[in-house]
């Protein structure tokens, strides 16, 4: 059996041979003594055109009044046409129909809406939109890979049921075998979890970071990607409960060189799914967003911004005295908004901007104090459209500082003993950070909700499937 991808690859190679190719129906004509279907077996964006001839054909009245998203097997000759729109067409000897289609397929040829089709996640895969998004997605992936093991970095897969919460932010989705109808209790009247699978209250992982540390301190350049978890109540269009993250970890690194990373894996992923999905790319940007293409060559090839936190302060102050509404109050202290965000990396910059250097309050435990004690060695950076998508930081490595933060925010210190020790046994300054991959999946389709760039998301009130 061929893909249709082979035959584009090496159309010259098949011409006037024999091939059997297996896909979907995609629109289907009949001109009486001539059908035309057109067939796609999601190898690649484009479709092949199948001739159907009612003399050679037997089963012609049967494949011509199939319905679309019916499943084939055709076996035929490639013809060359190199006076025709396509380069090629399939001259079919047979057809089998292996399933066709009820005629009430949901995804019909006509425009559907997103909402619509978030509705159909067991189908909207096969439509021209999702197929180009989450190829982008599959691409991507691998240019994530192949950039980082390319460099030397070692991958790690960093555990999914946790028992530290990496970020302090309380937002865990809780993993028990306990019944809830009969939760046993101590004499106090409390949970008693060492009862539980675990012998204590255990989380989906919020964040890979804390164990990719522990790796980074033995091979020196790791990364993670996987799976991570967020019980946010926030309905948003770039929230999902369930989402995947990329976190690079760097021994002997600080937060100009873990900043350099950052932009140069951005660069190089946008390059790689540019030079490996140009199909893609033209649908997405002819359809979802007209300026997609130039955006992403221009971001390929400028340098990103750098403004410390204070900075970007001054910038929102001085537009909000210039009479730009916020929403939200911007002073000295206050955790940066989506707007915020917004108006910095698309107004004030016009790309993608690294906000370095935030209140320490604001921030999680692990950032490295800055020498003003009162700020910490983070870098998040903003991308127009969507605002964050890289969290990132220096981490403190000096044991003191550390012990003395973790005590301050009241955080139970005996859940972070592993962490402390890497302090204690041959610590060195190092650095990291997460990137949110279906942020810049988002960012690389131009799609401007994270549900449609997750094949099956999960967001609050929402988990079908
Ligand atoms: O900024 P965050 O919370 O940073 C961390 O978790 C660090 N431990 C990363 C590190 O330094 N190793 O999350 C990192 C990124 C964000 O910038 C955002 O892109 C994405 O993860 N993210 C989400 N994406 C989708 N849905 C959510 N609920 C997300 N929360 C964070
Ligand atoms: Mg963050």
């Amino acid at each position: 059996r061929t893909k249709i991808a082979s035959l584009y690859a090496g159309k010259e190679g098949f011409a006037g041979k024999d091939v059997t190719v297996a896909g979907w129906v995609r629109s289907i004509r009949d001109m009486k003594n001539f059908g035309f279907v057109v067939l796609n077996d999601g190898s690649c964006f484009k479709d092949l055109q199948v001739v159907l001839n009612r003399e050679e054909l037997a089963n012609y009245d049967e494949v011509t009044s199939l319905t679309v998203g019916s499943a084939l097997i055709v076996e035929g000759t490639l013809a060359l046409t190199p006076d025709r729109p396509q380069p090629f067409e399939l001259k079919a000897a047979t057809v089998v129909v292996e399933g066709a289609a009820e005629p009430d397929y949901p995804m019909q040829k006509k425009r559907q809406t997103r909402e619509f089709l978030r509705t159909q996640q067991h189908l909207r895969s096969r439509t021209n939109l999702f197929r180009a998004v989450f190829r982008v997605r599959s691409v991507a992936a691998f240019a994530i890979h192949t950039f980082f093991q390319e460099r030397g970095f070692v991958y790690v897969n960093t555990p999914i049921i946790t028992a530290s919460d990496a970020e302090g932010a309380g937002e865990m989705f809780r993993v028990t075998t306990l019944d809830l109808n009969d939760v046993p209790r101590t004499e106090d009247g409390k949970v008693d979890w060492s009862k539980d699978f675990f012998g204590k209250p255990c989380n989906l992982t919020v964040s890979g970071q804390l164990q990719a540390e522990n790796f980074a301190m033995s091979f020196g350049d790791v990364y993670t990607f996987g799976p991570t978890f967020r019980a946010e109540d926030s309905n948003t269009r770039r929230h999902a409960a369930e989402f995947w993250m990329v976190e690079p970890e760097m021994a002997f690194c600080d937060l100009a060189q873990d900043m350099d990373v950052a932009e140069d894996m951005l660069k190089y992923v946008i390059r790689y799914v540019m030079d490996r999905c140009p199909d893609e790319l033209d649908m997405l940007n002819r359809f979802v967003d007209k300026g997609l293409k130039e955006r992403l060559e221009h971001v390929a090839s400028s340098d990103f911004a750098r403004v410390s936190y204070t900075e970007a302060i001054e910038v929102l102050q001085a537009a909000r005295d210039a009479g730009h509404e916020f929403e939200y109050p911007v002073e000295w202290g206050v955790d940066l908004q989506t707007e915020h965000e917004r108006y910095l990396t698309e107004h004030h910059f016009g790309r993608p901007t690294f906000v370095t250097d935030y209140p320490a309050q604001i921030k999680a435990f692990y950032m490295r104090l800055n020498d003003d004690g009162r700020t910490v060695a983070a870098a998040d950076c903003l991308v127009p459209g969507i605002g964050e998508i890289i969290g990132g930081s220096q981490r403190e490595e000096r044991l003191d500082v550390l012990e003395r933060r973790i005590e301050e925010l009241g955080m139970d210190e005996s859940q972070y003993k592993y962490y402390l020790d890497l302090r204690r046994y041959g610590g060195c300054h190092h650095a990291g950070f997460g990137l949110g991959f279906e942020r810049l999946v988002m960012y690389l389709t131009g799609i401007d909700n994270i549900r449609d760039v997750l094949p099956h998301p999960r967001t609050v009130g929402n988990a079908d499937f």
